[in-house]
């Protein structure tokens, strides 16, 4: 896919070190391999050496050998990762003991790594569920300066290529944040706008998803939509945001047009925000597999290193593309 060929030559002039806490699991395996074979990323696996190389050879994975292995059980700078752990989360009471325990968990030492500037980003979640991901980055690796909610979005390619641009499209928040407060909601949507740009290299029509058009429905829920839209268009009035609408005004000119005359961006939304996590989830992964779109994410917003999580249903090219995305956030590329 031209999208990720593009990204892979981004990633490749930088080569950044991403790493892969799942190291014995079968696809994070396959996925290095592809990525150490193609060059555009250093892998770091974390995992007993001898098990990795053993699977390596018996799934026939000749560029493993290029990854750096470590260890959880046996490295050399346990002791100072878990001292750092104690300084970041005193407040919170962390012991030495519990810091030497955490340590040995791979999706904590992931994260130290990169707090410790031994590694530039982290691809997790084939094996753990997200939140299991995600908790160890919002502990020690936390928001972004300026940021106070971390988000996820969906990059979509569609088949039909006359939604979105020219078939692309960006689902936001996928996969974090289960109920927004309206102020929380702007800062999603206006985070998805800065990625859209960033990512896709497409200028961001963003449509803050309702079941009401413009005041069509009265209710608490479309209220915080309606809020949230002006709290955006008054955050980032560079951007093109408009709500609040139900997703067909976003996405079909005529419907667009009848509900939302005048509005410019009503029927030609490329980005849409959805009310809640549990809207946006059941969206995108409906939206993948009735409409076999490519779903690439989801791509974490907010985060002040680049730490991406998977579905744990995604296939090796899913952690492939994320990887490919990772490294280009890492890099500055976005
Ligand atoms: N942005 C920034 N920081 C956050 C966020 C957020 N969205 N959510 C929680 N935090 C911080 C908290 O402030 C807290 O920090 P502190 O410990 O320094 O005080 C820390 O993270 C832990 O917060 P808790 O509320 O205790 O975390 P909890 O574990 O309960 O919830 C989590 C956070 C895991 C992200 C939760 O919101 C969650 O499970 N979300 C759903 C994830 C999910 O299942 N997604 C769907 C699947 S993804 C897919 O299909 C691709």
């Amino acid at each position: 896919m031209e999208f990720i060929e593009q990204l892979k030559q981004k990633a490749s002039e930088s080569k950044k070190r991403i790493v892969l806490p799942e190291g014995l699991e079968e696809r994070t395996l396959r996925a290095a391999n592809t990525i150490l074979a193609e060059g555009f990323a250093d892998v770091i696996l974390i995992g007993n050496p001898e098990k990795i190389s053993e699977l390596a050879v018996s799934y026939s994975l000749d560029s493993i050998s290029k990854a750096t292995v470590v260890d959880p059980d046996n490295h050399d700078k346990m002791d100072a990762y878990a001292d750092m752990m104690v300084e970041i989360r005193k407040k919170k009471g962390l012991t030495k003991e519990e810091a030497l325990k955490l340590i040995k968990n791979p999706l904590y030492l992931s994260v130290m790594m990169i707090k410790a500037g031994d590694a530039d980003g982290e691809v997790a979640g084939a094996d753990n569920a997200t939140g299991d991901v995600l908790r160890p980055a919002f502990q020690y690796v936390k928001t972004a300066p300026g940021i106070s909610v971390v988000s996820g979005a969906f990059i979509m390619i569609l088949k039909d290529k006359e939604f979105g641009e020219d078939g692309m499209m960006v689902f936001a928040d996928c996969a974090v944040h289960p109920n927004p407060t309206a102020e929380e909601l702007a800062e999603i949507a206006v985070a998805t706008g800065r990625t859209t740009k960033a990512i896709a290299g497409i200028e961001p029509k963003i449509a803050m998803l309702s079941f009401s058009t413009k005041g069509s429905a009265k209710h608490e829920m479309v209220d915080k939509v309606a809020t949230a839209t002006k709290l955006a268009q008054e955050m980032a009035p560079d951007l093109k945001i408009e709500g609040e609408l139900q997703s067909d005004a976003a996405i079909i000119p005529e419907i667009g047009q009848k509900k939302a005359p005048g509005s410019d961006i009503a029927g030609q939304a490329n980005v849409l925000v959805f009310p809640t996590l549990e809207t946006g989830n059941i969206a995108y992964k409906l939206v993948q597999r009735m409409a076999h779109a490519e779903a690439i994410g989801p791509v974490l917003q907010g985060m002040a290193a680049p730490i991406n999580d998977l579905s744990r249903g995604c296939s090796v090219s899913d952690i492939v593309n994320l990887v490919a995305i990772t490294a280009n956030q890492a890099a500055g590329n976005m």
